[in-house]
């Protein structure tokens, strides 16, 4: 496919800021989406390995896991759809055409999550005594790992269909006979997508970490239980760190030819060291794991190795693109829209800012208070702001509607 075709595919409207902007927001946004998507999977994995066990640390573990992996479930989607929306701004001519060739799935993805995430749900209504009772139903929880992991296997099909235009047409049309259906999936990289799924066993080792800690902070802390999370955290951490290190290499050594120069280049170098810095990390911190929010460190230097990660990965595509395509993502036409660029950025950091905080205070308070749990009067009023700005958001997207309609 000459670039020409390629540009031509362009939406001639150009993009309301510097496409730089879009490729580093999608990384870092892309990162936060499989951070959230391991820790679906992870959690969802123990919950099912705990909710049967004789052990009443396992069960307990299970119920505290299932409560996770339905809360990261819908924060998994609600940030997917942040990268989603960069990657087919900036590269709308690959995005698409990937989308078309396989429409079928594409629509496909939005009720296969639905019933996935019902599952979950499904297996949840029947468990509420999970740790006393043990678990009931498990197939409910096997269908919706099943499904969830379905539903990421299209994505990474159609991530990877997006690279290679020069077999659009041999997909679209094969042997010169049009195929309308869109009901293939025409290309997947197994180990790629293996690697990404693999990670979570070191993100679901590092969230462990971090559960301990918030388990030990508790004024009726079970010291018993929180001795024997450790061993199973670190076990994910290091053995699930090495296993998805390991797969990550064998990805760079069956990298497609116009690829191969990335498995030995500082980029795919900088990734290993950032996993390999986040197996580590706990080794280095020591007895200092059990102090102030140094527990919780693991995780956040998880976090920033995912963000490496996805910036490499964008590396690749952005080298791939330009070097064998001739397509630049970063000459995109830009037509400045500083409207739209304050709202996403004010909508980003000050909504969204105030909303998490507000949550997630209330939320780890509320978890480290024994008996009634009241949010002190600052913290009730930051509440009434988070609602107060969604207000005025609203409002603001239906005054400028009107006005563009009216003008
Ligand atoms: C809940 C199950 C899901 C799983 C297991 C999952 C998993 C994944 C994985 C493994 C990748 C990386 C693929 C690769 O690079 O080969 C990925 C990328 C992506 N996911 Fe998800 N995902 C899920 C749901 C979603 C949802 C609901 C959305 C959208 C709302 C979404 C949006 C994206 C996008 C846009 C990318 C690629 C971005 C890019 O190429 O820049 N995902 N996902």
């Amino acid at each position: 496919m000459s670039p020409e075709i390629l540009y031509a595919l362009r939406d001639p409207a150009g993009v309301p800021t510097q496409p730089w902007l879009f490729l580093i927001l999608g990384a870092l946004t892309l990162a936060l989406h499989l951070a959230a998507v391991q820790v679906m999977l992870g959690t969802g994995a123990l919950t099912l390995r705990g909710a049967y066990s004789q052990s009443s640390h396992w069960r307990r573990l299970a119920a505290h896991m299932l409560t996770t992996s339905k809360i990261a479930v819908s924060v998994a989607i609600v940030i997917g759809v942040a990268p989603l929306l960069f990657v087919q701004v900036v590269y709308d001519p690959f995005w698409y055409t990937s989308n078309v060739l396989s429409g079928w799935w594409v629509i496909g993805f939005i009720l296969i999550l639905i019933v996935g995430y019902i599952a979950l749900y499904a297996f949840y209504w029947k468990n509420h005594h999970l740790a006393s009772e043990g678990g009931r139903s498990g197939h409910w929880m096997v269908l919706s790992l099943a499904l969830l992991l379905l539903v990421g296997y299209i994505v990474h099909a159609l991530t990877n269909q997006m690279l290679f235009p020069e077999q659009w047409m041999a997909w679209y049309a094969p042997d010169g006979n049009i195929e309308p259906t869109g009901r293939q999936l025409h290309y997947s990289h197994p180990l790629r997508f293996a690697f990404f799924i693999a990670l979570s066993l070191p993100v679901t080792g590092a969230w462990l970490l971090g559960y301990r800690r918030y388990q030990q902070a508790r004024p009726d802390a079970d010291a018993d239980y929180i001795a024997w999370l450790k061993p199973l955290a670190m076990r994910l951490l290091t053995l699930g760190g090495v296993v998805s290190v390991i797969l990550g290499v064998l990805w760079m050594l069956t990298l497609p030819e116009k690829m191969a120069w990335f498995a030995l280049s500082p980029w795919s170098v900088l990734a290993l060291a950032a996993l390999l810095v986040t197996v580590a990390f706990p080794l280095l911190l020591g007895a200092r794991i059990d102090r102030g929010y140094w527990g919780y460190a693991t995780f956040g230097v998880g976090a920033v190795a995912l963000i490496v990660v996805c910036a490499v990965r964008e590396v690749l595509r952005y080298v791939t693109l330009v070097g064998s395509h001739g397509y630049d993502a970063l000459d995109y036409t830009v037509h400045m829209d500083w409207y739209s660029l304050l709202l996403f950025l004010l909508t980003f950091a000050v909504l969204g800012g105030v909303t998490l905080v507000y949550m997630l205070t209330v939320a780890w308070q509320a978890g480290q208070t024994t008996g009634r749990y009241s949010p002190s009067p600052a913290l009730s009023w930051m509440g009434n702001l988070s609602i107060g700005l969604l207000g005025l958001w609203i409002l603001a997207y239906f005054a400028i509607g009107f006005y563009v309609w009216a003008s």
